[in-house]
């Protein structure tokens, strides 16, 4: 059963000739984190912000719970919709301690619940000991564990994040992917966070909403938008990949490529001829007789693999090298001609 519903939900703002968010529909279940990945502007706020009531829809409807929060009859103001909100600049209050910043959202709450509640969120996020600090005496991660606890303090049905990890440093976004994470399933919350960084996504989530231009790409689980994006958009937005046009076989499980035939995973459910194939870089290994054969163009290292750039006897000039990633501890020389062989199951069939 779904805990949150959009139902064909689209967004015009003033003067706008194109929506913002054109015919969403996505349902999500309690318990679940959920994230939106995009690119700038392809309405990841827009939708945030409809669902927390902040922003009307034009169209459509939203339904958390067993409650209708906005169709053209009702919108629910967004204090009644039991959502906790954490904003991507944390929104602290300077001069509030910790503790007062925490029970901000509990004005109704008697005193002696407020300090109890704090003291239970503050333990959650792994600071009960802070509450008489101000937030310019804590550091970035910290600040955002406060942003979190306050929002869960109200015990919302609700979380929202709008990119909740891009203020923070390399180092320490890691470390918060997983803190967040484990706060969000400790509390037991559903939880949407806005991303465009696949990193983010893919660590946090258990699904993932690919959007583009307002409209929804795929939703999946990481490992399954990794392995089988449904189109070349996706296929690029999440990591890289090898776009190579082709032919499927008669047997439906090969494609005839400009670098050769190259196997599919399965059986394609495709019967059109002209297809396009997205083979990701990590399922390219080099071999000593491999079935594919190159001259490496370039060698570039990212400390974990290298990324090897392989130039097909076939290739036409406009054709892309393929691109390859290698163990680091193999000796790779720009010039010399190398064979490769492809991993089925990081190919798929992309529209
Ligand atoms: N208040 C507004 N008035 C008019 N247009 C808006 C408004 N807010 C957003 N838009 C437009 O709606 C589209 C979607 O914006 P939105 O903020 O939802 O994108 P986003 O995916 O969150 O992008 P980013 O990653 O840059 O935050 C954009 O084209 C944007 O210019
Ligand atoms: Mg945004």
């Amino acid at each position: 059963m779904s805990f949150i519903q959009f139902d064909n939900v689209t967004k015009y703002y003033n003067r706008s000739a194109t929506p913002a968010v054109d015919q969403l529909n996505l349902e999500i279940l309690e318990g679940e984190i959920i994230t939106l990945l995009g690119p700038s502007g392809c309405g990841k706020t827009t939708t945030l912000r409809m669902l927390a009531g902040f922003e009307q829809p034009t169209k459509g409807k939203i339904q958390i719970g067993d409650e209708v929060v906005y169709d053209e009859r009702r919108s629910l103001p967004p204090e009644k919709r039991g959502i906790g909100m954490v904003f991507q600049d944390y929104a602290l209050f300077p001069h509030l301690t910790i503790e007062k910043n925490v029970t901000f959202g509990l004005n109704k709450w008697k005193t002696r619940d407020k300090k109890k509640r704090a003291q239970e969120v503050l333990e959650l996020v792994g600071l009960g000991e802070f509450g008489h600090r101000l937030p310019s005496e804590l550091s970035g991660g910290q600040q955002q564990r406060v942003a979190l606890a306050r929002a869960l303090a109200p015990k919302p049905k609700v979380i929202l994040m709008d990119e909740p990890f891009s203020n923070l440093d390399a180092g320490l976004r890691e470390k918060m992917r997983y803190d967040v994470t484990n706060i969000l399933r400790k509390a037991k919350a559903t939880a949407i966070i806005v991303t465009h960084d696949q990193k983010d996504a893919f660590a946090v989530s258990d699904r993932v909403v690919v959007m583009n231009e307002g409209i929804i790409q795929q939703i999946a689980a990481p490992r399954e938008m990794y392995r089988c994006p449904k189109n070349c958009f996706v296929a690029q937005f999440v990591g890289k990949t090898n776009l190579i046009s082709g032919t499927l076989c008669p047997d439906l499980k090969h494609v005839e490529t400009h670098i050769g035939r190259v196997c599919l995973p399965q059986q394609s459910d495709k019967t059109i001829d002209n297809v396009m194939v997205s083979i990701r870089p990590e399922g390219c290994r080099l071999a000593e007789e491999g079935r594919y054969a190159g001259m490496v163009e370039r060698v570039t290292y990212s400390g974990e693999y290298q990324e090897v750039h392989v130039r097909l006897q076939s290739d036409q000039p406009s054709n892309e090298p393929m691109v390859i990633y290698a163990p680091i501890e193999q000796d790779i020389e720009i010039g010399s001609v190398v064979t490769f062989d492809i991993t089925p199951e990081l190919v798929a069939l992309v529209d």
